[in-house]
């Protein structure tokens, strides 16, 4: 007979069958090693277990450990001057196309020491995981060099070796034009598709993102990198219609992309492609309420086609320097109009989704055993209550991180 844990006398919203937030009022959670062996109502339980441990939540909110899936977590230096221009009236493609914007990140990041990104980028995911977060990814994108993009990667992989966290990669090379390739985008993104396989083979990308837009890369740039990606069997991504309409959802959707990010500017044959290829709609309000936006995404669009949404904190030091998953809530409900119980699903199953990973995102038999424990009544409140965190408890792959 197996010995396991029973987290017991808990409120759970599991995000799974027909109930709203797959809700059991008096619940509890049998866990085997990493994984959930049983989840339901106390009084359903089965007999006969051998239990090794008990733990009595006293009636608190449980909900699947939370997943960031959209994160730039690695990078040197910060970018507050450019806020103040912005502040001033300087758009962030003025700042971009002047050589600010990602290319000041890059040279920051190309002066740190691998040290100094792993311990900037190591306090910013213990910031995440104090909110819940039991699932990040980490995105290159500010090295721009077969050499500092394998730096950034390897300081992520690491994190996820370090820390009690998942850690998908995510080889976003394709981010901005690098110095050394001034006018010249086309061998730069040659020079991409060719360092690729390297990283792969190292085991340092999931899958692979790219930044279509007027001050990124073309549509045909971007399926260039595409192909690449879908040569070395490697899942694709896109940053699609952040700032205008490059048509880049359809053209990601075509690859079969697991998610299309930021979407402001998504046509109504966007979101058709994305709902006929299943790509997950991944929302960043925090990136639109830091760059002042003002054209909402197509969010009813997304549902009448029955899109999956997600939504992620898009931590980077330009767009959305920010480091709290649940203010993504809040500012998912208060300027995307999601439901709390929609912003809930985004940061649980739906970012899964976007990551490829099914194991997780609902409390349910055979998941994985992640999840977190609030100071809360009612999972509502996830989206409520901004500027306060109200986790009190972590548990990642079965373990408790915050003993
Ligand atoms: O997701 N849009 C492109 N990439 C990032 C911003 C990068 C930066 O400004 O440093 C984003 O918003
Ligand atoms: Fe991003």
């Amino acid at each position: 007979m197996k010995s396991m844990h029973l987290w017991r006398n808990a409120r759970l919203a599991t995000l799974a069958g027909t109930e709203p937030w797959g809700w059991v009022e008096r619940g509890a959670l049998l866990v085997d090693g990493q994984q959930l062996h049983w989840v339901g109502a106390e009084a359903d339980l089965p007999a006969g277990l051998s239990v090794a441990e008990e733990h009595d939540l006293g009636g608190a909110l449980v909900t699947p450990g939370l997943v960031d899936c959209h994160t730039h977590l690695v990078y040197g230096g910060q970018r507050a001057r450019e806020f103040e221009l912005r502040l001033q009236g300087a758009s962030y493609e003025d700042i971009a196309r002047a050589g600010g914007g990602i290319r000041a990140t890059v040279a920051a990041t190309r002066a740190a020491s691998d040290a100094q990104l792993f311990a900037s980028a190591e306090a910013r995911a213990r910031t995440l995981m104090a909110e819940g977060v039991t699932t990040l990814e980490i995105k290159s994108g500010y090295g721009l060099s077969a050499e500092h993009e394998a730096r950034c990667l390897r300081v992520a992989r690491r994190l996820g070796r370090v820390l009690p966290l998942t850690v998908k990669t995510t080889c976003l090379s394709a981010h901005a034009l690098p110095p050394e390739f001034e006018d010249r985008a086309d061998d730069y993104v040659a020079a991409v598709c060719d360092w690729l396989p390297a990283l792969q083979a190292e085991g340092l990308v999931d899958a692979v993102d790219a930044f279509c837009e007027s001050i990124g890369f073309t549509p045909a740039q971007t399926r260039r990198v595409f192909e690449a990606a879908q040569r070395l069997g490697l899942p694709v991504k896109l940053h699609a219609e952040q700032l205008s309409d490059c048509g880049g959802a359809a053209l990601a959707a075509g690859f079969g992309a697991l998610s299309c990010d930021h979407l402001e500017h998504l046509s109504s044959d966007g979101v058709r492609a994305m709902a006929a290829a299943g790509t997950v709609a991944v929302l960043l309000p925090g990136a639109y309420y830091f760059l002042r936006e003002t054209k909402l995404p197509p969010v009813q669009a997304l549902r009448d086609a029955g899109v999956p949404i997600a939504l992620a904190s898009d931590h980077n030091p330009g767009s959305s320097p920010g480091l709290s998953l649940l203010l993504m809530l809040n500012m998912g409900c208060t300027l995307f109009r999601l439901t709390p119980e929609e912003a809930l699903r985004g940061v649980a199953v739906n970012g899964a989704r976007a990551l490829g990973l099914a194991d997780r995102g609902t409390l349910q038999t055979g998941q994985r055993a992640d999840f977190a424990v609030w100071d809360l009544e009612h999972p509502n409140e996830l989206s409520y209550w901004f500027g306060h965190n109200p986790c009190r408890r972590v548990i990642a792959g079965g373990q408790e991180t915050n003993p």
